[in-house]
């Protein structure tokens, strides 16, 4: 079995050479999120009418579901520049100016994991929202001065898998926010589809379907599994992908029919055998399962929590009858299923 996780944010070095042949660059090739690509959609056609900058834009939801990628597409379709940074790359407020001043009219500044930008340089870019306005201090002490620089007007695009972690007066200076969601397996069989015919692969409707159920709602994990099942089909196979050689390829690389990988069901059975069912911190359970809890917090949970196998209260994690019906157990105290 290799180290790559089927689940794991990130980008691999193989993955990134096929991103950009993968990755939609209009709306009219991403698919699926329909009400978000419509809402888009005005807020550019207006903007473009008016010769304004579109709002500034907060994309947040799960690892995969392609925020980076819309943030492309909104530059790509205003034929305006993309100014790619991420939070914890602004170290210091002057990180963020030297960007800010290089920046051409009209461009969208993306700013991944906006959630993990130091509050200092929050503060600079302020100003620069509302009013297109950097503040700069000349010298030190007494003979410091301040001075106001003009921008160019810009949009800034955030994304985030934390939008709770968001100040309030950061969040209020975005025109629009949606949240992306889940994609349902109609919209990731057309997803897998569509990367198979940019691969080269040949995928039939049944294929398609059940690397599709098990990509967990995440475009990025049903490209990834394509990538999987092509390797099993052209290994031992001639390469066609049927519905069969995707279930036979995908139990090779452990990944189970609900799309649970090694880590998943890890941590599902650390809260049923280690902690007996819960509820138990999310700290102690990352600790439990070898990982760090913020992995756990953000790509993990999420699609547990989605299917129903946990549940949050107040004093931890809890696993549900139907996790326990997952791993084929009974909860305690149950009657025995008839
Ligand atoms: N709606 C879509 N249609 C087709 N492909 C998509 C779609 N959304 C995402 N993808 C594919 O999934 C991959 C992951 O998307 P993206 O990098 O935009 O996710 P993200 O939300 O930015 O993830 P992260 O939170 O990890 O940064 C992209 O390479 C893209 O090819
Ligand atoms: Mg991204």
């Amino acid at each position: 079995m290799t180290d790559e996780r089927i689940v794991e944010p990130g980008v691999s070095p193989e993955e990134l050479e096929l991103d950009a042949a993968l990755r939609p660059r209009t709306l009219g090739e991403f698919v699926g999120q329909e009400r978000i690509k419509e809402q888009l959609g005005l807020l550019i056609e207006g903007a473009r009418a008016r010769g304004e900058t579109v709002d500034h834009l907060l994309f947040s939801g799960p690892p995969g579901l392609g925020k980076t990628t819309l943030a492309g597409i909104v530059a790509h379709e205003l034929g305006v520049g993309f100014q790619p940074t991420s939070g914890p790359a602004l170290d210091r407020p002057g990180d963020l100016a030297a960007i800010l001043t290089n920046l051409e009219e009209g461009d969208v500044l993306f700013v991944d994991e906006i959630h993990r930008m130091p509050r200092a340089v929050e503060e600079v870019l302020y100003p620069a929202l509302e009013d297109f306005k950097l503040d700069v201090v000349l010298g030190k002490g007494p003979s410091a001065r301040s001075l106001r620089l003009d921008l160019p007007r810009f949009t800034l695009v955030g994304a985030t898998t934390r939008p709770g972690r968001i100040t309030l007066p950061l969040r209020e200076r975005f025109g629009f926010s949606p949240r992306l969601d889940y994609y349902s397996v109609e919209d990731l069989a057309r997803i897998v589809r569509r990367s198979a015919g940019i691969l080269g692969v040949d995928v039939d409707r049944e294929g398609a379907g059940e690397i599709a159920r098990r990509s967990r709602g995440t475009p990025r994990v049903a490209n990834r599994l394509l990538r999987r099942v092509r390797d099993f089909a052209e290994v031992r196979h001639d390469g066609a992908v049927t519905g069969e050689v995707a279930r036979r390829g995908l139990e090779v690389f452990e990944v189970d029919e609900q799309g649970l990988d090694k880590l998943d069901l890890a941590i599902l059975h650390a809260v049923v055998e280690k902690f007996s069912g819960g509820p138990v911190g999310l700290s102690t359970l990352a600790a439990a399962v070898g990982e760090e809890t913020d992995t756990v917090e953000d790509v993990y949970e999420p699609y547990l929590l989605q299917l129903g196998f946990l549940k949050r209260t107040p004093r931890g994690r809890v696993a549900t009858e139907r996790a326990y019906r997952h791993l084929g157990l009974r909860p305690e105290g149950a009657l025995p299923l008839a």
